[in-house]
């Protein structure tokens, strides 16, 4: 939530910044600000409530020479989308820009006596306040001493107007990332920002100190000792981060699905068997635990009941899935016997990281499969199973999905290895059918034309259902999210045979019914659920696999997937969702890659 970037150096700061806050957008986009010191050592700012797009045409107005500055694109939580809640906040000497909570803001407000001072109703503005009372022209110290008022998670970058040319950053638990290269020194909060200047970089510590200049990026510990960064080179580049002629982010990145799939799953096999000697994760550990809890929020979490469909069943362990942002409260039952997944894209969610570092409390072990090299929750696990899908940019997650599925799919075949359910074998045969959907997947986005079409039917309608049994359940979960989140079209998903229990009372003419039905155990069931939906007038659009029988009336549109064993339908019917929900976008003329109140990188509670 909200992106953050500073820059020293010797190129033009506005332009950099401007288009850094671009690259930044997706992480929040209510409004945006920028402040500048001109080479005459005097502030500017400019903050425009809307896209950075309207602050870039503020500022194409108001052309300042400047080389250090630093730019926000907000995510708004304290306090409405205004002119006067956008950031940068400047109280006195200071001036910041942040992304978080701090959540002792009342506690501030009163010790520090602001009541009635603020112009904003933002927590940040209450930081800038209290900094700026600390601050007798020390810097560090005066952070120092800052850092120790703070609750919450916050990265922060922070000018002081007597201080020109220098830029002061912390963080905790928020994302902050920094370089230092011939054309100066940057700092955003994730590495898009910063891969056309550099692909070497290091994370900020939490609690740590950082100071750029034109000349020097400096890192000191809460002692004001300075101290080494751990320099990391990402393995992404900017075409990586670009549309590459597609009109739509999240179009490229479905279609880069079959790709990135492949890029995940090849490099962890060995003869044909699933490897995870890089990670280093012991076959003891995957052979000795009696249950799985795997943790993760939205697209992730689905990504986590699809393998617990897969685990559990076949490992004969419990294999439970919890929302992170529940799991903190549920007391949850967890210990060294346990060993938790923990999945992330962008690594950096914070009710993910929270029940991470509660499951580590417990004494259970973390494996987490995370996207983003270097991130908090990557940095926290005891193992990492990194997924290759690079850059996902569109705020609806798709290939960071299929990705996820990968390496789970491939961590389940490594377990029943170690656990003597499957033979080499039959471990050899579940590998040569997980790569084989990829052709199955490029072959459901070669049907995009169709399921274009398709959709007409589904825009017109207020209401759509997911339905299916077992797997095919998890997958309606994901459907639904998917369309309700950047069509704002009402979507639910609901287990089949569960529908009879209520939810069948919304059924009415023309309401549209996705229904999955690629689970041959219980088909039959399903079949008689979507016979149920469709004598009450559903719209049935139904996905099955090649070569399933289907009665004739059954459904308004059939779509078949090619022919594909039960437990890997889910990657190519992942392209067929995600297709849906990007044409329902599209036809209703929305932003397809920045739904509306939403934001890709969740750190706020
Ligand atoms: O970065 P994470 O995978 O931890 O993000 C989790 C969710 O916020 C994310 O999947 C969200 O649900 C997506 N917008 C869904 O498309």
């Amino acid at each position: 939530m909200c992106g953050i970037i500073g820059y020293c150096g010797p190129l033009d700061a506005q332009g950099l910044i401007l288009e850094g806050l671009s690259q930044l957008e997706y992480r929040g986009y209510d409004s945006a600000g920028i402040a500048l010191f001109d080479e005459e050592s005097h502030m500017h700012f400019i903050k425009k409530v809307g896209k950075v797009a309207a602050l870039k045409e503020a500022c194409a107005k108001d052309p300042i020479l400047s080389h250090c500055g630093i730019g926000h694109t907000r995510w708004a939580t304290h306090g409405g989308v205004t002119g006067e809640n956008t950031h940068p906040h400047t109280v006195g000497n200071v001036t910041m820009i942040h992304n978080g909570i701090i959540e002792n803001y009342h506690a501030l407000t009163e010790n520090y006596h602001l009541q009635g001072k603020l112009k904003s109703q933002t927590d940040t503005e209450v930081a800038a306040a209290v900094l700026n009372e600390l601050y007798t022209g020390d810097p560090l110290g005066a952070i120092r001493e800052f850092l120790g008022c703070l609750e919450g998670s916050y990265s922060f970058c922070i000018m002081f107007e007597d201080r020109p040319g220098e830029i002061y950053a912390v963080r905790n638990m928020s994302p902050l990332v920094a370089a230092y290269t011939g054309s100066g020194a940057f700092i955003a909060s994730d590495l898009t920002a910063l891969l056309p200047y550099s692909r070497s970089y290091f994370v900020v510590p939490e609690q740590k100190i950082v100071k750029l200049t034109a000349y020097t990026v400096l890192l000191y510990d809460p002692d004001g000792r300075e101290c080494e960064p751990e320099i990391l080179t990402a393995s992404w580049n900017t075409n990586a981060a670009m549309k590459n002629g597609f009109p739509h982010f999240m179009l490229k990145e479905i279609h880069e699905q079959p790709e990135v799939f492949k890029n995940t799953i090849l490099p962890r096999l060995n003869k044909g068997l699933p490897d995870f000697s890089d990670e280093n994760i012991p076959d003891e550990l995957l052979k000795n635990v009696t249950g799985i809890r795997i943790i993760a929020c939205g697209t992730a979490m689905h990504a986590g009941m699809v393998a617990r469909a897969l685990m559990e069943p076949r490992l004969r362990i419990p294999v439970t899935v919890s929302v992170a942002s529940e799991f903190r409260y549920e007391e949850p039952l967890i210990d060294d016997s346990i060993l938790s997944i923990v999945i992330s894209q962008s690594g950096e969610t914070i009710d993910t990281l929270a029940a991470l570092r509660l499951a580590r409390e417990s004494g259970s072990k973390v494996i987490s499969i995370v996207n983003v090299k270097g991130s908090t929750i990557a940095r926290e696990s005891d193992y990492v199973i990194y997924t290759h899908g690079g850059p996902e940019i569109a705020v609806a997650s798709t290939k960071a999905y299929t990705v996820q599925i990968a390496a789970l799919y491939l961590l389940f075949c490594r377990m029943a290895l170690a656990r003597g359910v499957y033979s080499e074998e039959h471990a050899q045969s579940f590998t040569g059918s997980l790569l084989a959907c990829a052709p199955a997947m490029e072959a459901m986005i070669q049907k995009k034309t169709l399921i274009q079409e398709i959709v007409t039917h589904i825009v017109g309608s207020p209401d759509a259902f997911f339905i299916g049994r077992g797997m095919d359940y998890a997958f309606s979960l994901e459907g639904a999210l998917k369309l309700k989140e950047i069509s704002y079209i009402h979507a639910e998903a609901y287990a089949a045979g569960e529908l009879k229990h209520g939810t069948i009372a919304l059924i009415a003419d023309h309401v549209p019914v996705v229904a999955i039905a690629t689970q041959t155990n219980i088909l039959a069931k399903t079949i008689s659920n979507i016979r149920e939906v469709k004598a009450r007038g559903a719209y049935v659009i139904l996905i099955v696999t090649e070569g399933t029988r289907i009665d004739n009336g059954l459904a308004d549109v059939l779509i078949t997937l090619p022919a594909t064993e039960d437990k890997f339908t889910v990657f190519p019917i992942a392209a067929v969702l995600q297709l849906i929900a990007y044409y329902a976008s599209v036809q209703k003329g929305l932003d397809v890659d920045q739904p509306r109140n939403l934001a890709k990188s969740v750190t706020v509670e």
